[in-house]
C-alpha cells in the first residue's frame, strides 16, 4: 500500500480562517447524555420510572476494581521478590521503573506477557516490539488517524454504515478527510460495494489509507461478521492495497461457542491488518490501557518500504512521548496468574464478565420475543454474538426513529434508547434518505443495580420498552 508524502502541504492561513473551519456537531449519544437528567426529572414527576437501554458503558458490577486491585497487589509483591530491591534506597526495581520516564513503547514487560497470552488465545506469533501502547481503543484511533493525517493529503476512510461514533468524531476532525461507507446485511458490509467505494474514493482524488471496522460485536450494530465475509473483504484489502483496521473490543464479549467463533482479521492476515486492543471491556475503563499491533509494511513518499509500526511510534512518540508505566504494569497482573506465572489465556478473565452479559443478553432477548416474538413481521432485532447491543428495527414505513421520538419515548415511557440515525455517515444518508431512521440501539450492558435487582431492572426496561413500541405501532 502507498503511504506518500505529500509535496502540497495545506496553507495554514486558509485552514485557520474561523469561517472556513467546518466545527464538529455533537454526537447524539453526547446530547442524550447531556438532555438526561431534565428528562429523567421530567419522568420522575409524572410518576414514570427510568429504563436504561441507551448507555453504552460496562456493568458497575464487573467494573469493581477490588479484584484487579487485588491483583495488582499481588503482581506487584510478585516483582518486589523477583526483582528485588535497589541496594542503595532499596526501592524495588519495578516501582523505580514505574516512577520515572519509560520510553514510547512503555516497559518491556507487559508487552511480553500481552504477546504471549493474546497471542496463545487467538493462534499468532506476536511480536511484542510490534505492541504499541495506547490510551485505549480510542487512542488507538487517533494514532491511526494522525498518522495517516501527517503528510496532508486529503484521505478518504473506508468503514460500515452504521459505524462507531468515535471513528466518525475522531477521523472527520481532519478537514481533508472523506469518510465512504459501505452498506452491511446480516453478515458484514457488501464486498462489492466495498471495492466500489474504495476505487470512488480513489476516482474523487483521495488517498485511501485504511477501511475502520468492528467485526465482532459491532458497536452500534449489534452484530458480528461471518467468517466468509471477512475473507472476502480481506481479499478485497489485499487486492486493493488498503489496511484493515480492525477496533476490538468486544472480541472476549463473545457469547458464541468457542468452536463457532469467527477470527480475528489480524489472525488471517497480520500484514494487511491493524488490530487495537483495549483493556477497557476485558479490565476496566479507567487505566486507559490498548495496544495497535500490526505487520504491515507501506510505502512511503520515496517509494521505500517501511514498517508500519515504525510510522506508528514515531507518532505515537510525537504525541504521548512516554507511556504511563503504572497503568501497563497494573494491567499486566491481568495477564497473570495469583503465583506470578503468565496465564494461559484471557478466557477466564472473560469469563467473570461474560456471566452478566451472558445473563443480561438473555433477558433482553427473551424479553423481546415474550413482547413482541409475534409481531415478527413488524420489527426485526439482532442477536449479537459478541458485545453490548441489539439493533432494534421497526419494519413499517410510518415509524420515524429522530430525536423527537427518543425524546417522546423517555418523557412517556421512561425508556432511554439511542437512535441509529446519527450513525451512519452523511455518504450513507445520502444514498438512503431514511438510514436509520426505523432504528434504535438497544444495550444490555448497563444497569444502575446489581444482582438479582439488576436482573428485575433489565427484565422490567425490556418489558416497558417492548409495551411503548407496541403503543408507538398501534398494536393494542
Ligand atoms: C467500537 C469501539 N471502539 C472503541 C471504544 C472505546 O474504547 P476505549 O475505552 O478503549 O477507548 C468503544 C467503547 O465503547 C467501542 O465500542
Amino acid at each position: 500500500m502507498a503511504y506518500k508524502q505529500s509535496s502540497s502541504t495545506v496553507t495554514n492561513d486558509k485552514n485557520l480562517k474561523a469561517a472556513e473551519i467546518r466545527l464538529q456537531p455533537v454526537s447524539v449519544t453526547r446530547k442524550m447524555a447531556a438532555s438526561l437528567p431534565g428528562l429523567r426529572a421530567q419522568a420522575e414527576e409524572q410518576g414514570l420510572r427510568i429504563h436504561h437501554l441507551g448507555a453504552g458503558y460496562p456493568h458497575p458490577e464487573v467494573t469493581d476494581p477490588t479484584s484487579f486491585l487485588e491483583a495488582t497487589n499481588r503482581w506487584f509483591a510478585h516483582l518486589r521478590d523477583v526483582d528485588g530491591v535497589n541496594d542503595r534506597d532499596l526501592i524495588p526495581e519495578y516501582l523505580r521503573e514505574m516512577y520515572a520516564y519509560t520510553d514510547t513503547l512503555g516497559p518491556l514487560s507487559p508487552r511480553n506477557s500481552f504477546a504471549t497470552v493474546y497471542g496463545a488465545d487467538w493462534g499468532l506469533a506476536m511480536d511484542p516490539a510490534r505492541l504499541i501502547p495506547t490510551v485505549g481503543a480510542t487512542g488507538g484511533i487517533a494514532l491511526l488517524c494522525s498518522t495517516f493525517e501527517r503528510p496532508g493529503q486529503a484521505l478518504a476512510y473506508i468503514t460500515d454504515a452504521p459505524t462507531y461514533a468515535g471513528f466518525l468524531a475522531r477521523s472527520t476532525l481532519n478537514q481533508n478527510a472523506a469518510i465512504y461507507s459501505v452498506d452491511m446485511d446480516a453478515e458484514g458490509p457488501d464486498p462489492a460495494q466495498f471495492r466500489a467505494q474504495i476505487n470512488q474514493a480513489r476516482e474523487d482524488g483521495y488517498f485511501v489509507p485504511f477501511y475502520y471496522t468492528v467485526p465482532d460485536g459491532h458497536n452500534p450494530a449489534g452484530f458480528s461478521f461471518g467468517a466468509e465475509r471477512r475473507r472476502a473483504l480481506l481479499k478485497i484489502a489485499q487486492d486493493e492495497r488498503v489496511l484493515v483496521v480492525e477496533d476490538a473490543p468486544y472480541l472476549y464479549i463473545s457469547y458464541a461457542d468457542p468452536s463457532e467463533r469467527p477470527m480475528p482479521f489480524m489472525t488471517l492476515d497480520p500484514t494487511q491488518t491493524v488490530h487495537l486492543f483495549t483493556g477497557s471491556k476485558i479490565g476496566l475503563p479507567g487505566p486507559r490501557v490498548g495496544f495497535a499491533y500490526t505487520e504491515a509494511v507501506v510505502e512511503i513518499a520515496d517509494g521505500e518500504m517501511v514498517d508500519l509500526t515504525d510510522l506508528l511510534l514515531t507518532e505515537a512518540s510525537a504525541d504521548v512521548l512516554f507511556q504511563n508505566p503504572h497503568a501497563l504494569r497494573s494491567f499486566e497482573a491481568l495477564l497473570r496468574q495469583d503465583d506470578g506465572s503468565i496465564r494461559p489465556s484471557l478466557w477466564p478473565v472473560a469469563e467473570e464478565k461474560l456471566a452478566i452479559y451472558r445473563e443480561n443478553r438473555r433477558i433482553l432477548l427473551d424479553g423481546l420475543e415474550d413482547e413482541l416474538g409475534q409481531f415478527r413481521d413488524r420489527f426485526h432485532w439482532t442477536e449479537p454474538e459478541a458485545g453490548f447491543f441489539s439493533v432494534f428495527t421497526f419494519k413499517q414505513a410510518d415509524v420515524v426513529t429522530d430525536d423527537a421520538f427518543i425524546q417522546k419515548f423517555v418523557e412517556r415511557y421512561g425508556v432511554v434508547v439511542v437512535p441509529m440515525y446519527d450513525f451512519y455517515p452523511d455518504d450513507a444518508r445520502e444514498r438512503n434518505g431514511r438510514a436509520g431512521l426505523n432504528q434504535l440501539r438497544l444495550s444490555f450492558c448497563f444497569s444502575e443495580s446489581t444482582g438479582p435487582s439488576r436482573r428485575l431492572e433489565l427484565t422490567e426496561a425490556v418489558r416497558a420498552f417492548g409495551q411503548a413500541v407496541k403503543a408507538e405501532s398501534g398494536i393494542s
